[in-house]
This record gives structure tokens, C-alpha cells and sequence, in this order.
């Protein structure tokens, strides 16, 4: 489909052809810089970083000392014991509220202090001013960037600002950029050797022409942070809502984990790759509700190409309708029913390299936190549902109405009674 937005020519695929040629092509490498992401600082950061070196080193860098299998096993004790912070929580929450928990709440304190290990290498004691005013700030950021800007489209409206949203941006950067800057400062004060290092002192240790000055080095990281912090809590989020809704798949799940976690008392990490129906749960979640049903991160012609034979300008916004693709009956069998067994049956990789199904993208642009995502997510669910009976309150039914701001997410946050 092609349509102008304003100013802005744009077109969506919902077909999986079309969508791997569009996003495995070096022609659409580039993300359209929205006025939000430019004003929070995203230009330098590797998300919205025009495709060339810069952008490359930043992957580089990223790929080797944030998210390869290596670095994502070295945080295991960590996330171990956010998780058992999070079900000692839930569980105190619980016995004091008659069973009833608003998940999202503990997801997402989970989930910020577990990118916060991985990237600053600390974490807030929750409750504390810091904890208050990060959380604060990453969610004003997505508001921002998650939002349909008119002055985007019509170049007029750029300096009216009708939506408020440059003087938000105005107000959020200062205090984002001395948050972080103090971080940073506090790392070349410390020697981090004892603890390790996290990718904070990676960043300081670069030298030569991979050398980030302070800026690029804060857009760089409070993106991490950003991006960490509410997909995997929402994905999650998500799971736990369809297993409520289907106590059989609940049952057949905590059954696979009980049998790979034996006498032990804790599912190791590296008991996730034996829990194949637990796989399947996520993938099938993540078809029912892709977080990011547009892709979110658009993609820019960079030169004028050809698309499925369709000639499209140079500077055209492109999007990939995940949610559609996921969601066609042509593709998948009765497409609305969920249903984990379906990937029992045939396996769907999630890596970008099955257009049926890619969650995370494809191509050189994919998201480089799938892997770090997903284990997040895997580790989650699998103690979450070992731990815990999930059940529907008849007060608080499950509503899966989605509403799309950067993520895809439940309008209406989910309430569960737990056991
Ligand atoms: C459930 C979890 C997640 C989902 C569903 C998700 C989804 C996506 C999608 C759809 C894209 C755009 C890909 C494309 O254009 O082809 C993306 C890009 C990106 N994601 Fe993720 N993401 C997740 C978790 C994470 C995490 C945990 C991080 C980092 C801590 C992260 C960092 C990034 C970055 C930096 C990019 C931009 C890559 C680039 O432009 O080169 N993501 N993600």
C-alpha cells in the first residue's frame, strides 16, 4: 500500500515477500528521523544513527560487548536475583491484596533494574528517589517518541509545536543527559575491575577512532536503557495474559518446567533450551502480539529503488505490518486461536530469516536485543510459572485490547489472582 502523510510519501507491506526484499535490502538501511528522536538524542545512537561507519562501530561495539551469547551468560546471576526479587515481591504484594496482582508494576521495575545491571552495572533499591525518577524519565520518552507528531509530516508545524511535544523534549533532555553523565563520571572515579566491567566502562575503554566523546557515549546508553526496559516487561506481560486465559496450556507448561528443574529448586538458564513448549508459548505470543506490530522502527529509501517491481522514491518512509502478516489466514491456520502446539508441529525461527514471523526485524537493522530479550523473557516465564498458579479474577476479566504507542500494549493493564 502507498499513501502520503502530509509531506511524508509512505508505503506498508503485509505481505512476507515483500517485507524480507525491504528489509534485508541495503536500500532501506536508514530510519526516518522523527522530531522527538532527533531532540532526545537518538540521532547519535544506534537505533536512528544514519546507516554508515558511525552506526556500524556502534553495532559492533554493541553486538560484541552487549549482546553476544558470552556477555549474556555473564549476567546471569543477575537476572537470577532480580527475578527472585520480583516473585518475593509479587508474593508479599499478594498475601496483603487477596491474591491480586497488577503485574505490569513488577515487570517493569524488574525489567529497568535488570537493564540498568547489564548496561551501568547497578541497580536502585526500589523505591528510591533514582528508581522513582528513571522510571519517570524512560516513560515520558516513550510517550514521546511512541506518539503521532503532526509536525513530522507537515514541516510547517515544526516550529508551532502544536502537540507540545519539542517543549517536553525540551524539558526531558537536560535532565536525561545529567542523569547519565553522572554515571559516567562515577565510572572513571571507580574501579569497576571487582564487579566487572559493564558497558559503561566498554564505552570508556574505547580508544582510536571507535573514541565516543560524552554526548554520543550518553545517547548511546540511555538508549539501551529505553529500549530494555519496557519490551520484554510488556511481552511478558502479555504471556501471562493468555496463560491465564488458557489454564490448560498453564498446566501443560508448568508441567515441561517441573519435569527439566527436577529436585532442583531454581530453572537455570540453561535449562530453557530443553523447555520446548515453553518456546513455543513465546512464540506464539509474540504471533498473537507482536510488541511491535509496525516494526515500529520505520525504514527510509536511501536512494530511489525498486520494491516487488513498484519503483519508490528516495526519502519514502516504509513499514512491515507485522501484526497482519502474523494474523493472516492465508499463512497461519486459524490464525486467532492460541495455540502453542502450531510451532510444535513446524519450527518458525524468530531470528528474521522467516518473514512469517519477525518480531525482531531483519536484515542489517534487526534488533541487536533479541537475544538478551528473549532470555529475559524465557527466564521470566519459566520461574514466574513455576512459582506461581495464575488465575483470572472474575472482578478484573482479561481484557486483550491492544493499544499501540511505541510498543504494542494491553489497554487495560492486567490484574491476576495468584496462588
Ligand atoms: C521483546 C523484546 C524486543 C522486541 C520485540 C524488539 C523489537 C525490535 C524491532 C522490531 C526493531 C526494528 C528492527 C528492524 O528495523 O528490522 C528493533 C530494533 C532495535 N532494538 Fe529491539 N526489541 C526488543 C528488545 C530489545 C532490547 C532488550 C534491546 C537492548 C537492550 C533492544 C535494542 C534495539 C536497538 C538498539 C534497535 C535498533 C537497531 C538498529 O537500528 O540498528 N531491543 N527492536
Amino acid at each position: 500500500m502507498a499513501f502520503s502523510l502530509g509531506n511524508t510519501r509512505m508505503i506498508i507491506t503485509s505481505k512476507p515477500e515483500v517485507a524480507r526484499e525491504l528489509l534485508n535490502s541495503s536500500e532501506f538501511a536508514d530510519r526516518p528521523l522523527k522530531q522527538s528522536a532527533q531532540q532526545l538524542l537518538f540521532g547519535r545512537a544506534i537505533g536512528f544513527a544514519p546507516y554508515g561507519d558511525y552506526w556500524r562501530n556502534l553495532r559492533r561495539i554493541a553486538s560484541n560487548y552487549l549482546f553476544s551469547p558470552r556477555q549474556i551468560a555473564a549476567h546471569e546471576p543477575s537476572r537470577q536475583a532480580e527475578t527472585s526479587r520480583m516473585i518475593e515481591a509479587m508474593s508479599t504484594f499478594a498475601a496483603d491484596n487477596h491474591g491480586l496482582v497488577r503485574v505490569r508494576d513488577f515487570l517493569q521495575r524488574a525489567s529497568l533494574n535488570n537493564i540498568m545491571q547489564t548496561v551501568f552495572g547497578r541497580r536502585f533499591e526500589d523505591g528510591s528517589e533514582n528508581a522513582a525518577q528513571l522510571s519517570e524519565m524512560v516513560r515520558e520518552g516513550f510517550e514521546l517518541l511512541g506518539a503521532f507528531n503532526w509536525a513530522d509530516h507537515l514541516p510547517a508545524l515544526k516550529a508551532v509545536d502544536p502537540q507540545n511535544i519539542l517543549q517536553r523534549c525540551a524539558v526531558l533532555v537536560p535532565r536525561v543527559t545529567s542523569f547519565v553523565q553522572n554515571i559516567i563520571d562515577e565510572h572513571r572515579q571507580l574501579d569497576n575491575k571487582a564487579a566487572g566491567p559493564d558497558f559503561v566502562d566498554v564505552l570508556l575503554s574505547l580508544d582510536g577512532e571507535d573514541k565516543l566523546n560524552d554526548s554520543d557515549m550518553i545517547a548511546v546508553l540511555w538508549e539501551m536503557i529505553f529500549r530494555g526496559t519496557d519490551t520484554v516487561a510488556l511481552l511478558t506481560e502479555w504471556i501471562l495474559a493468555e496463560l491465564v486465559l488458557h489454564p490448560e496450556i498453564q498446566s501443560k507448561l508448568r508441567e515441561e518446567i517441573a519435569s527439566v528443574v527436577g529436585g532442583k529448586s531454581e530453572v537455570a538458564e540453561s535449562d530453557l533450551h530443553k523447555m520446548v513448549y515453553l518456546q513455543a508459548v513465546v512464540k506464539e505470543t509474540l504471533r498473537m502480539h507482536p510488541p511491535g506490530p509496525l516494526l515500529s522502527w520505520a525504514r527510509l529509501a536511501i536512494h530511489d529503488v525498486t520494491l516487488a517491481g513498484h519503483h519508490v522514491p528516495a526519502g519514502t518512509t516504509a513499514m512491515v505490518n507485522m501484526w497482519s502478516i502474523t494474523h493472516d489466514s492465508s499463512i497461519w491456520t486459524e490464525p486467532e486461536k492460541f495455540s502453542p502446539e502450531r510451532f510444535l508441529e513446524q519450527d518458525v525461527d524468530v531470528k528474521g530469516t522467516d518473514l512469517r514471523l519477525a518480531p525482531f526485524g531483519a536484515g542489517r537493522r534487526v534488533c541487536p536485543g533479541r537475544a538478551l530479550g528473549l532470555a529475559t523473557v524465557l527466564l521470566w516465564t519459566a520461574r514466574l510459572v513455576h512459582k506461581f498458579e495464575f488465575q483470572v479474577d472474575p472482578a478484573h476479566p482479561v481484557d486483550l485490547t491492544e493499544v499501540l504507542k511505541l510498543s504494542s500494549e494491553m489497554a487495560a493493564p492486567l490484574v491476576v489472582k495468584v496462588r
